[in-house]
């Protein structure tokens, strides 16, 4: 039984977002933190605090193997709810079409400006303004999915790729845990 307030956080690295997610729970539970990468640091923190894990090294596994596991562990966990933070990887189309608007990542652009990495650069190179992050439903499309919710931060003159993403990084903490508590309510 899927209930959209148990959820699942999957996450690469270090894992900021799912910090936050987790700090700030309201309305919704973290029931599971999954990483295809079992040397992620997020993995340490959320062991430290007791959360379970999964984690199972994606290299040289079959995509769709891998992720036929991970949709086990996931029902086997009651998730009704996925979200991805700094998760590398992309999932396949038989997994998506089990867990059809279901799954939410966060972007650290304004979509649909700059799908894909290296936003932030991006952003500078093009004179921009304003950049910012975007909560955004996990379609097959690379970022293309529903806008959930965004965020607004400057960029101010003399700003890197490192500067503007520290900024983009704090809106996304305040972001992120916000719009989940407003999806899981759908
Ligand atoms: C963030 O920039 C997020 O927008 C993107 O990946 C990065 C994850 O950072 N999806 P963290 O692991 O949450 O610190």
């Amino acid at each position: 039984m899927r209930d959209p307030r148990r959820v699942a956080i999957l996450i690469s690295g270090r894992g900021s977002n799912m910090r936050a997610l987790v700090e700030q729970a309201a309305g919704y539970e973290v029931v599971l933190i999954a990483s295809n990468k079992p040397h992620a640091a997020g993995l340490d923190w959320a062991r430290a605090r007791g959360l379970p894990t999964w984690a199972w090294d994606s290299k040289g596994v079959d995509k769709e193997q891998w992720d036929r596991a991970l949709a086990e562990a996931l029902e086997d966990h009651g998730i009704g709810t996925m979200a991805l933070a700094g998760f590398m990887r992309i999932l396949s189309p038989w997994f998506i079409a089990q867990w059809r608007g279901r799954i939410v990542n966060i972007h650290p652009s304004l979509l649909p400006k700059y799908r894909g990495l290296d936003t932030h650069q991006r952003a500078i190179d093009a004179g921009d303004a304003v950049s910012g992050c975007s909560v955004h439903l996990v379609t097959e499309d690379l970022d293309a999915g529903d806008v959930l919710g965004s965020a607004e931060v400057p960029i101010l003159p003399g700003d890197t790729a490192a500067t503007l993403e520290q900024r983009v990084l704090a809106a996304e903490h305040a972001l992120y845990p916000r719009i989940l508590s407003e999806f899981v309510k759908q």
